[in-house]
């Protein structure tokens, strides 16, 4: 067990209380069971105005030690990383603590040959491989910077990332498996370095075996480069010591304005939190097998495949596949065959896997389940029901974590058999996490059941530290609305035992399949088509999605063929973003209903796409009212 831990309810409450009662020493108690190369002078100053927050300043360390070194005399042999292919019929990987510890060293000799050195920004565009973690830690292992871009993601957007975070480095995969699809992740990485001349070093790990172009000079690949390395030199070279407060990785996310944001989280208060969260949440006993669904993309594959269940030493199944092929019995199929102990992953997949019904799970032995948990969005009851009975057979606890990549970690959730559920909602946040509940001029919101805007009065060791390379972005984004307190940008209420219940995001950004998508952003790929005038997105409810995407387009006159339209709407919104982020309904319409000053009335356009076309409010304010009804009529 964990010293960390806090295995009963009234365990719970107790840590709460101290976390209250002296933060400061509540948080030291936790980093003291971690390896510092040097101690922190003080554990947090917290300058809400400024959006500056630090934690455990002036220590120095390496997260990686505490990912690897330090298991290898207990551990050594124990699996770190176990990975399960998109074909079943393939081999599967595992790599003990000792055999990561290895490889990451190679890696790690092999970048700084690359010249790639501390504070450099890596850009990492690889899929589900093994070698996106040993890429991600051999960064951390110099000091180097990483960026993790989601395979799903196009051209453009590698473009943008690249270019935002200034990178000079990149690794890739040849290709990509992704259920019946392979997916040629180097063509895309060319397409996008066309615009990012910066670019001087492009590292390729040969997975698929598909033919790529290797461009002289530039490009190089991962086998042949690691063959400068010494694996002795490498194995005694030494973890860079950074200080707690260096960066460790940019990743980043959809907000309601303008281009994703690079959400910034630093070494030694990300660690402390990642795996203090994983340790409570799941309840983590050693010798578990943890299976997180997330790709690695997304920050819940950084926090519990990666960074979390290493920094203590448990076992990670990282997943290259998709729930439904070959079949929608993979899952089930993958706890079968590797007795997985705690299974954690999204609504959307709970929900997709549910229509298909009982059969896929007929044959599949899920004795092994211990602890399922749930994030992304709020699930709803008979997702949460379905999964409860379904999958956990009714015996494992449901853990329905809230967080969000600016908090690098699960905020509010049941700890495993530790706090009394309740069906779809989060409950009560961890010991050091504050939340309240706002109301729209900043008055704290006490009724129980009134929706509020949910904040965090004090910071933890995982909050944002900056929006990579314009932190005025950040302070604006998070810190202004309710000054004095982090803003999440969701709505939630309480009930009687303060338990919460998240009800969504209350600004424009959706969340459609678990990704977070920004509607301006979503709208500004639309219009690059010539064909169109303006356009507007909204989400709509969607029973697998969670929501789903509504556009509302003004295109050029004289349009023949609108289906054909619609789909080249569809393909540069493909271009823009990525595949993913494609419109469900495009309607188009003659104008989109504005206030005199120029601005969308989203609210409307709202209830439409949700199926309400006659309460509309007060709509006297609108330059045109009559386009509302026109556009309520030919709802799609
Ligand atoms: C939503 C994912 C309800 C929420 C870790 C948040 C949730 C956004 C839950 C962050 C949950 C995440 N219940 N809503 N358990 N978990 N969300 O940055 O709206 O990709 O603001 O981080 O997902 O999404 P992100």
């Amino acid at each position: 067990m964990l010293p960390y831990q806090m295995r009963t309810f009234d365990g719970y409450l107790d840590a709460y209380r101290r976390s209250m009662e002296d933060p400061d020493a509540f948080w030291a108690d936790v980093a003291g069971h971690f390896n510092w190369h040097r101690k922190w002078d003080f554990v947090s100053r917290s300058d809400f105005d400024n959006a500056q927050f630090s934690w455990f300043g002036g220590a120095m360390l390496n997260i990686t030690e505490n990912c690897l070194d330090r298991h290898l005399e207990d551990k050594g042999n124990d699996i770190a990383l176990c990975w399960e292919p998109n074909d079943p019929a393939k081999a599967v990987r595992k790599l003990s603590y000792r055999e990561l510890h290895r490889e990451v060293c190679r890696a790690a000799e092999m970048l700084r040959w690359q010249g790639i050195c501390k504070g450099d920004r890596v850009c990492i565009y690889m899929g589900m491989v093994p070698e996106l973690v040993i890429a991600m830690l051999a960064c951390a292992r110099i000091g180097a910077i990483h960026s993790v871009i989601f395979g799903g993601f196009s051209a453009q957007s590698i473009a943008d990332r690249v270019e935002d975070a200034g990178a000079r480095h990149l690794i890739c995969c040849d290709g990509a498996f992704r259920g019946a699809k392979e997916i040629a992740l180097k063509d895309i990485v060319d397409d996008a370095l066309v615009r990012c001349p910066a670019v001087a070093n492009v590292i390729v790990f040969r997975h698929t075996g598909c033919p790529v172009r290797m461009l002289e000079g530039r490009d190089h690949w991962w086998h042949e480069v690691m063959l400068n390395v010494d694996d002795q030199e490498a194995l005694q070279h030494p973890a860079e010591s950074v200080d707690s407060e260096d960066p460790l990785f940019i990743l980043y996310t959809s907000g309601s304005t303008g281009k994703p944001k690079g959400v910034v989280h630093t070494c030694g208060g990300y660690m402390v939190y990642t795996a203090y969260s994983f340790a409570n949440v799941f309840q983590y006993q050693p010798g578990q097998i943890h299976f997180c669904t997330a790709d690695i993309g997304w920050v819940t594959g950084h926090s519990y495949i990666v960074y979390g269940p290493l920094c203590i030493g448990a076992t990670s199944l990282m997943f290259e596949g998709v729930p439904t092929w070959p079949d929608a019995g993979r899952f089930w199929h993958v706890v079968d065959r590797h007795r997985v102990d705690i299974l954690y992953t999204a609504p959307t997949a709970i929900r997709s896997l549910m229509s298909f019904g009982e059969g896929p799970l007929e044959g599949k032995d899920l004795s092994s389940l211990k602890v399922i948990g749930s994030v992304g969005e709020p699930i709803n009851e008979e997702a949460w029901q379905w999964y409860h009975d379904q999958v956990g057979k009714g015996r494992c606890p449901v853990v329905d974590t809230w967080w969000q990549t600016e908090t690098g970690g699960i905020l509010i959730s049941t700890l495993a058999g530790v706090t009394p559920q309740k069906p779809s909602f989060a409950t009560l946040p961890l010991p050091g996490i504050f939340p309240v509940l706002l109301n729209e001029r900043g008055q704290e919101v006490t009724a129980l059941h009134e929706n509020g805007y949910l904040c965090m009065a004090a910071s933890w060791p995982g909050i944002i530290r900056t929006t990579y390379g314009n932190h005025e972005r950040c302070r604006a984004a998070y810190f202004n609305q309710f000054p004095g307190y982090y803003f999440t940008g969701d709505g939630a209420y309480r009930d009687e035992n303060g338990y919460y219940r998240i009800t969504g995001r209350i600004d424009d950004v959706l969340n459609v399949s678990g990704h977070r998508l920004g509607t301006a952003e979503i709208e500004n790929a639309i219009n690059e088509h010539p064909e169109i005038v303006e356009s507007a997105v909204v989400g709509f409810p969607h029973d697998i999605k969670g929501q789903g995407i509504y556009a509302y387009v003004v295109h050029t006159p004289d349009i023949a063929q609108p289906d054909a339209l619609r789909n080249e709407i569809n393909e540069t919104i493909a271009r823009f973003i990525g595949p993913f982020a494609r419109a469900d309904k495009i309607q188009f319409v003659s104008g989109l209903p504005k206030t005199r000053s120029g601005k969308i009335m989203r609210r409307i356009l709202r209830k439409i796409a949700e199926g309400e076309t006659q309460q509309m409010g007060d709509v006297t304010t609108l330059l045109d009212p009559g386009v509302v009804e026109e556009i309520a009529l030919n709802r799609l």
